[in-house]
Protein backbone atom coordinates (compact mmCIF):
# COMPACT_ATOMS: atom_id res chain seq x y z
CA UNK A 1 0.00 0.00 0.00
CA UNK A 2 1.44 3.31 -0.59
CA UNK A 3 0.97 5.60 2.03
CA UNK A 4 1.51 9.32 0.67
CA UNK A 5 -0.33 12.01 3.09
CA UNK A 6 0.21 11.98 6.40
CA UNK A 7 -1.99 12.78 9.46
CA UNK A 8 -0.73 16.73 9.65
CA UNK A 9 -0.89 16.75 5.92
CA UNK A 10 -4.64 15.75 5.77
CA UNK A 11 -5.81 17.83 8.51
CA UNK A 12 -4.39 21.05 7.14
CA UNK A 13 -6.12 20.12 3.46
CA UNK A 14 -9.23 19.86 5.71
CA UNK A 15 -8.98 22.69 7.51
CA UNK A 16 -8.82 24.83 4.03
CA UNK A 17 -12.01 23.50 3.01
CA UNK A 18 -13.21 25.89 6.05
CA UNK A 19 -12.06 29.54 5.42
CA UNK A 20 -13.42 30.14 8.76
CA UNK A 21 -11.67 27.71 10.87
CA UNK A 22 -9.57 28.84 13.38
CA UNK A 23 -7.14 26.33 13.44
CA UNK A 24 -7.87 25.29 17.20
CA UNK A 25 -9.10 21.72 16.04
CA UNK A 26 -5.51 21.54 14.27
CA UNK A 27 -4.37 21.61 17.85
CA UNK A 28 -6.16 19.89 19.41
CA UNK A 29 -5.38 17.05 17.03
CA UNK A 30 -1.89 17.56 17.10
CA UNK A 31 -1.52 17.66 21.20
CA UNK A 32 -3.71 14.44 20.72
CA UNK A 33 -1.15 12.79 17.95
CA UNK A 34 1.90 13.64 20.00
CA UNK A 35 0.33 11.82 23.19
CA UNK A 36 -0.39 8.81 21.30
CA UNK A 37 3.07 8.73 20.54
CA UNK A 38 4.11 8.89 23.43
CA UNK A 39 1.52 6.21 25.17
CA UNK A 40 2.46 4.04 22.30
CA UNK A 41 6.61 4.10 22.92
CA UNK A 42 5.63 3.51 26.49
CA UNK A 43 2.70 0.60 25.69
CA UNK A 44 5.59 -0.96 23.42
CA UNK A 45 8.24 -1.12 26.15
CA UNK A 46 5.95 -3.17 28.54
CA UNK A 47 7.70 -6.32 29.92
CA UNK A 48 11.05 -3.92 29.63
CA UNK A 49 10.14 -1.71 32.19
CA UNK A 50 8.19 -1.21 34.92
CA UNK A 51 4.82 0.35 33.31
CA UNK A 52 2.74 -3.05 33.86
CA UNK A 53 0.77 -3.66 36.51
CA UNK A 54 -1.53 -2.19 39.40
CA UNK A 55 -0.47 1.30 40.20
CA UNK A 56 -1.74 0.85 43.61
CA UNK A 57 -4.94 3.36 43.33
CA UNK A 58 -8.92 2.87 42.86
CA UNK A 59 -10.38 5.41 40.41
CA UNK A 60 -13.57 7.05 41.37
CA UNK A 61 -15.85 4.49 39.39
CA UNK A 62 -13.63 1.72 42.58
CA UNK A 63 -11.69 0.01 39.50
CA UNK A 64 -8.01 -0.38 39.89
CA UNK A 65 -5.73 1.81 38.35
CA UNK A 66 -3.25 0.35 36.07
CA UNK A 67 0.31 2.20 35.84
CA UNK A 68 -0.29 2.65 32.25
CA UNK A 69 -4.19 4.08 32.88
CA UNK A 70 -2.19 6.64 34.97
CA UNK A 71 0.57 7.37 32.81
CA UNK A 72 -1.83 7.82 29.54
CA UNK A 73 -4.00 10.07 31.48
CA UNK A 74 -1.21 12.38 32.50
CA UNK A 75 0.04 12.67 29.08
CA UNK A 76 -3.04 13.05 27.18
CA UNK A 77 -3.72 15.66 29.63
CA UNK A 78 -1.11 17.50 29.32
CA UNK A 79 -0.48 17.60 25.95
CA UNK A 80 -4.19 18.54 25.63
CA UNK A 81 -3.66 21.33 28.62
CA UNK A 82 -0.50 22.89 26.56
CA UNK A 83 -2.26 23.94 24.24
CA UNK A 84 -4.60 27.15 24.38
CA UNK A 85 -7.60 25.83 22.56
CA UNK A 86 -8.97 23.44 25.40
CA UNK A 87 -10.41 24.72 28.43
CA UNK A 88 -10.54 21.72 30.11
CA UNK A 89 -11.02 18.31 29.82
CA UNK A 90 -12.96 14.95 31.91
CA UNK A 91 -11.13 11.69 32.36
CA UNK A 92 -12.46 8.01 33.27
CA UNK A 93 -9.03 8.61 35.68
CA UNK A 94 -10.20 11.72 37.02
CA UNK A 95 -13.18 12.28 39.89
CA UNK A 96 -14.28 15.85 38.32
CA UNK A 97 -13.40 17.50 35.07
CA UNK A 98 -10.92 19.29 35.02
CA UNK A 99 -10.45 23.23 34.38
CA UNK A 100 -7.31 24.76 32.63
CA UNK A 101 -6.60 27.41 34.64
CA UNK A 102 -3.21 28.11 35.81
CA UNK A 103 -0.62 28.92 32.86
CA UNK A 104 -2.93 27.90 30.36
CA UNK A 105 -5.41 29.56 28.01
CA UNK A 106 -8.81 29.31 29.96
CA UNK A 107 -9.84 31.11 26.44
CA UNK A 108 -9.87 27.75 24.74
CA UNK A 109 -13.57 26.93 23.13
CA UNK A 110 -12.94 23.46 23.42
CA UNK A 111 -13.65 20.59 25.99
CA UNK A 112 -12.18 16.97 25.62
CA UNK A 113 -13.71 13.79 27.13
CA UNK A 114 -11.41 10.15 27.80
CA UNK A 115 -10.81 7.10 28.18
CA UNK A 116 -7.05 7.77 28.29
CA UNK A 117 -6.33 3.53 28.16
CA UNK A 118 -9.31 1.67 27.43
CA UNK A 119 -9.15 -1.97 27.88
CA UNK A 120 -6.50 -2.16 30.50
CA UNK A 121 -6.75 -5.19 31.78
CA UNK A 122 -5.18 -6.14 28.79
CA UNK A 123 -1.97 -4.86 29.28
CA UNK A 124 -0.18 -7.02 31.24
CA UNK A 125 -0.44 -9.86 28.39
CA UNK A 126 0.30 -8.45 25.18
CA UNK A 127 -3.13 -7.64 24.13
CA UNK A 128 -4.42 -4.52 21.83
CA UNK A 129 -5.43 -1.73 24.19
CA UNK A 130 -6.69 2.04 23.27
CA UNK A 131 -7.32 5.64 23.57
CA UNK A 132 -10.80 7.57 22.99
CA UNK A 133 -11.40 10.75 22.82
CA UNK A 134 -14.76 13.30 22.51
CA UNK A 135 -14.10 17.14 21.61
CA UNK A 136 -17.18 19.31 21.99
CA UNK A 137 -17.48 23.03 21.56
CA UNK A 138 -18.29 24.75 25.31
CA UNK A 139 -21.26 26.38 26.17
CA UNK A 140 -20.53 28.29 29.31
CA UNK A 141 -18.67 31.87 28.22
CA UNK A 142 -15.08 32.04 27.23
CA UNK A 143 -12.87 33.13 29.54
CA UNK A 144 -15.07 31.56 32.38
CA UNK A 145 -13.98 28.39 34.56
CA UNK A 146 -15.84 25.45 32.91
CA UNK A 147 -18.75 23.93 34.18
CA UNK A 148 -20.69 20.33 34.30
CA UNK A 149 -22.93 21.85 31.00
CA UNK A 150 -19.88 21.84 29.18
CA UNK A 151 -18.95 18.03 29.64
CA UNK A 152 -23.00 17.11 30.42
CA UNK A 153 -24.05 17.61 26.38
CA UNK A 154 -25.27 14.98 24.05
CA UNK A 155 -23.99 12.97 22.02
CA UNK A 156 -24.76 14.79 18.64
CA UNK A 157 -23.20 17.52 19.71
CA UNK A 158 -19.86 16.04 19.29
CA UNK A 159 -17.39 18.25 17.13
CA UNK A 160 -14.93 15.61 16.71
CA UNK A 161 -14.41 12.08 18.21
CA UNK A 162 -11.66 9.16 17.60
CA UNK A 163 -9.72 6.40 19.00
CA UNK A 164 -6.06 5.19 18.95
CA UNK A 165 -5.57 1.75 19.03
CA UNK A 166 -2.35 0.09 19.87
CA UNK A 167 -2.09 -3.15 18.31
CA UNK A 168 -0.06 -5.03 15.67
CA UNK A 169 0.26 -1.44 14.82
CA UNK A 170 -0.92 1.70 16.27
CA UNK A 171 -3.67 3.21 14.04
CA UNK A 172 -5.83 7.07 14.81
CA UNK A 173 -9.14 6.72 13.76
CA UNK A 174 -11.40 9.80 13.98
CA UNK A 175 -13.97 11.43 12.63
CA UNK A 176 -15.45 15.34 12.59
CA UNK A 177 -18.12 14.29 11.03
CA UNK A 178 -17.45 14.39 7.52
CA UNK A 179 -16.74 10.55 7.63
CA UNK A 180 -14.29 8.38 9.70
CA UNK A 181 -10.50 7.92 8.27
CA UNK A 182 -8.06 5.91 9.57
CA UNK A 183 -4.36 6.57 9.96
CA UNK A 184 -1.23 4.10 10.98
CA UNK A 185 1.72 5.41 12.67
CA UNK A 186 5.22 4.41 11.13
CA UNK A 187 7.38 4.19 14.37
CA UNK A 188 10.29 4.49 12.23
CA UNK A 189 9.85 7.89 11.09
CA UNK A 190 7.09 8.52 14.08
CA UNK A 191 4.36 9.79 11.70
CA UNK A 192 1.00 9.07 11.26
CA UNK A 193 0.11 7.69 7.44
CA UNK A 194 -3.74 7.80 6.06
CA UNK A 195 -4.06 4.11 5.70
CA UNK A 196 -7.91 3.34 6.01
CA UNK A 197 -9.77 6.32 3.79
CA UNK A 198 -13.58 6.52 4.11
CA UNK A 199 -13.95 4.16 6.62
CA UNK A 200 -17.12 2.07 6.46
CA UNK A 201 -18.95 -0.54 8.50
CA UNK A 202 -20.36 -3.37 6.45
CA UNK A 203 -24.00 -3.24 6.69
CA UNK A 204 -24.33 -6.79 7.85
CA UNK A 205 -21.33 -8.85 9.53
CA UNK A 206 -20.52 -12.51 11.10
CA UNK A 207 -19.16 -11.46 14.52
CA UNK A 208 -20.81 -11.10 17.66
CA UNK A 209 -18.63 -9.51 19.98
CA UNK A 210 -20.15 -9.99 23.59
CA UNK A 211 -18.39 -11.08 27.13
CA UNK A 212 -20.99 -14.44 27.16
CA UNK A 213 -19.73 -15.34 30.83
CA UNK A 214 -22.00 -12.74 31.91
CA UNK A 215 -25.06 -14.59 30.05
CA UNK A 216 -27.49 -15.67 32.96
CA UNK A 217 -27.56 -12.17 33.74
CA UNK A 218 -28.57 -10.75 30.32
CA UNK A 219 -31.99 -9.57 29.31
CA UNK A 220 -34.03 -12.16 27.34
CA UNK A 221 -33.77 -10.48 24.28
CA UNK A 222 -30.11 -10.62 24.56
CA UNK A 223 -30.26 -14.10 25.08
CA UNK A 224 -32.43 -14.74 22.42
CA UNK A 225 -29.89 -12.74 19.70
CA UNK A 226 -26.45 -15.02 21.39
CA UNK A 227 -28.63 -18.23 20.29
CA UNK A 228 -29.94 -16.51 16.74
CA UNK A 229 -26.07 -15.97 16.22
CA UNK A 230 -25.78 -19.51 16.96
CA UNK A 231 -28.25 -21.18 15.29
CA UNK A 232 -27.46 -22.49 11.67
CA UNK A 233 -29.21 -21.26 8.56
CA UNK A 234 -27.36 -21.17 5.46
CA UNK A 235 -28.93 -18.19 4.47
CA UNK A 236 -28.14 -15.31 6.31
CA UNK A 237 -24.91 -17.13 7.03
CA UNK A 238 -25.32 -18.49 10.36
CA UNK A 239 -23.76 -18.91 12.78
CA UNK A 240 -21.95 -16.16 13.18
CA UNK A 241 -18.14 -16.39 14.74
CA UNK A 242 -17.96 -14.67 18.31
CA UNK A 243 -14.71 -12.63 18.90
CA UNK A 244 -13.86 -10.87 22.17
CA UNK A 245 -11.06 -8.82 23.08
CA UNK A 246 -12.38 -7.06 26.43
CA UNK A 247 -11.05 -3.64 24.81
CA UNK A 248 -14.05 -1.93 23.14
CA UNK A 249 -11.53 0.18 20.70
CA UNK A 250 -10.13 -3.37 19.59
CA UNK A 251 -13.33 -4.80 19.36
CA UNK A 252 -14.97 -2.26 17.78
CA UNK A 253 -12.16 -1.66 15.22
CA UNK A 254 -12.36 -5.25 14.01
CA UNK A 255 -16.10 -5.00 13.25
CA UNK A 256 -16.14 -1.77 11.54
CA UNK A 257 -13.43 -3.19 9.06
CA UNK A 258 -15.06 -6.56 8.92
CA UNK A 259 -18.47 -6.09 9.78
CA UNK A 260 -19.97 -7.30 13.20
CA UNK A 261 -21.53 -6.31 16.14
CA UNK A 262 -20.32 -5.34 20.34
CA UNK A 263 -22.51 -5.37 22.86
CA UNK A 264 -22.65 -4.52 26.52
CA UNK A 265 -25.60 -4.81 27.85
CA UNK A 266 -26.95 -4.73 31.49
CA UNK A 267 -26.18 -6.98 33.95
CA UNK A 268 -26.91 -7.84 37.39
CA UNK A 269 -23.82 -6.51 38.89
CA UNK A 270 -24.19 -3.34 36.22
CA UNK A 271 -27.47 -2.97 36.06
CA UNK A 272 -26.77 0.35 33.45
CA UNK A 273 -23.93 -2.04 31.39
CA UNK A 274 -20.82 -1.64 31.90
CA UNK A 275 -19.68 1.46 29.78
CA UNK A 276 -19.74 4.95 30.23
CA UNK A 277 -21.94 7.03 28.28
CA UNK A 278 -19.35 10.39 28.02
CA UNK A 279 -16.19 8.61 26.90
CA UNK A 280 -16.49 5.34 25.56
CA UNK A 281 -20.87 4.66 23.97
CA UNK A 282 -20.68 8.58 22.59
CA UNK A 283 -17.06 8.57 20.56
CA UNK A 284 -17.70 5.09 19.42
CA UNK A 285 -21.39 5.80 18.24
CA UNK A 286 -20.44 9.06 16.47
CA UNK A 287 -17.43 6.78 14.43
CA UNK A 288 -20.18 3.88 13.91
CA UNK A 289 -22.43 6.42 12.11
CA UNK A 290 -20.39 8.38 10.86
CA UNK A 291 -19.23 5.16 9.29
CA UNK A 292 -22.96 3.92 8.18
CA UNK A 293 -23.14 2.31 11.29
CA UNK A 294 -25.69 2.04 14.15
CA UNK A 295 -25.23 2.51 17.96
CA UNK A 296 -27.90 2.29 20.67
CA UNK A 297 -28.51 2.13 23.89
CA UNK A 298 -31.60 0.00 23.76
CA UNK A 299 -34.70 -0.34 21.11
CA UNK A 300 -34.64 3.04 19.22
CA UNK A 301 -32.84 4.75 22.33
CA UNK A 302 -30.34 5.99 20.06
CA UNK A 303 -26.92 6.77 22.05
CA UNK A 304 -26.34 10.11 20.15
CA UNK A 305 -29.65 11.72 21.55
CA UNK A 306 -29.28 10.78 25.06
CA UNK A 307 -28.96 13.46 27.54
CA UNK A 308 -26.62 13.19 29.78
CA UNK A 309 -26.67 13.56 33.82
CA UNK A 310 -23.50 12.77 35.27
CA UNK A 311 -19.79 12.00 34.16
CA UNK A 312 -19.34 8.93 34.70
CA UNK A 313 -22.48 7.79 33.67
CA UNK A 314 -22.90 4.20 32.08
CA UNK A 315 -24.97 2.88 29.73
CA UNK A 316 -25.75 -0.40 27.68
CA UNK A 317 -24.12 -0.37 23.95
CA UNK A 318 -25.45 -2.55 21.29
CA UNK A 319 -23.06 -1.34 18.26
CA UNK A 320 -21.83 -1.85 14.83
CA UNK A 321 -23.52 -2.90 11.78
CA UNK A 322 -27.00 -1.65 11.00
CA UNK A 323 -28.97 -4.22 9.84
CA UNK A 324 -27.01 -6.38 12.98
CA UNK A 325 -27.66 -3.75 15.13
CA UNK A 326 -31.19 -3.33 14.41
CA UNK A 327 -31.76 -7.47 14.80
CA UNK A 328 -30.52 -6.83 18.30
CA UNK A 329 -33.26 -3.60 18.38
CA UNK A 330 -36.50 -6.08 17.46
CA UNK A 331 -35.25 -8.77 19.69
CA UNK A 332 -35.37 -6.26 22.64
CA UNK A 333 -39.07 -4.75 21.62
CA UNK A 334 -40.37 -8.30 21.43
CA UNK A 335 -39.41 -8.57 25.14
CA UNK A 336 -40.52 -4.80 26.65
P1 LIG B 1 -11.40 0.29 30.69
O1 LIG B 1 -10.17 -0.56 30.57
O2 LIG B 1 -11.20 1.66 30.13
O3 LIG B 1 -11.97 0.29 32.09
O4 LIG B 1 -12.53 -0.30 29.74
C1 LIG B 1 -12.82 -1.67 29.73
C2 LIG B 1 -14.15 -1.86 29.10
C3 LIG B 1 -14.14 -2.08 27.61
O5 LIG B 1 -13.02 -1.67 26.94
C4 LIG B 1 -14.31 -3.56 27.44
O6 LIG B 1 -14.96 -3.86 26.27
C5 LIG B 1 -15.08 -3.92 28.64
O7 LIG B 1 -14.72 -3.02 29.65
C6 LIG B 1 -14.80 -5.30 29.10
O8 LIG B 1 -15.56 -5.58 30.20
P2 LIG B 1 -15.75 -7.07 30.72
O9 LIG B 1 -14.40 -7.52 31.21
O10 LIG B 1 -16.78 -6.93 31.81
O11 LIG B 1 -16.27 -7.89 29.56
MN1 LIG C 1 -12.64 1.83 28.57
MN1 LIG D 1 -9.82 3.15 30.61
Amino acid sequence: MQMTKTLGEFIIDCQAEYPEATGALTNIFSAIRLAAKIVHREINKAGLVDITGAAGLENVQGEQQQKLDVYANDKFKAALAARGDVCGIASEEEEEYVYFEEGHSPDGRYVVLMDPLDGSSNIDVNVSVGTIFSIYRRVSPVGQPVTAEDFLQPGDQQVAAGYVIYGSSTMLVYTTGNGVNGFTFDPSLGVFYLSHPNMRIPQEGKIYSINEGNYINFPAGVKKYIKYCQEKDAATNRPYTSRYIGSLVSDFHRNMIKGGIYLYPPTHSHPNGKLRLLYECNPMAFLAEQAGGKAVAGPDQRILSLQPTELHQRVPLVVGSTTMVEKVESFLREDQ
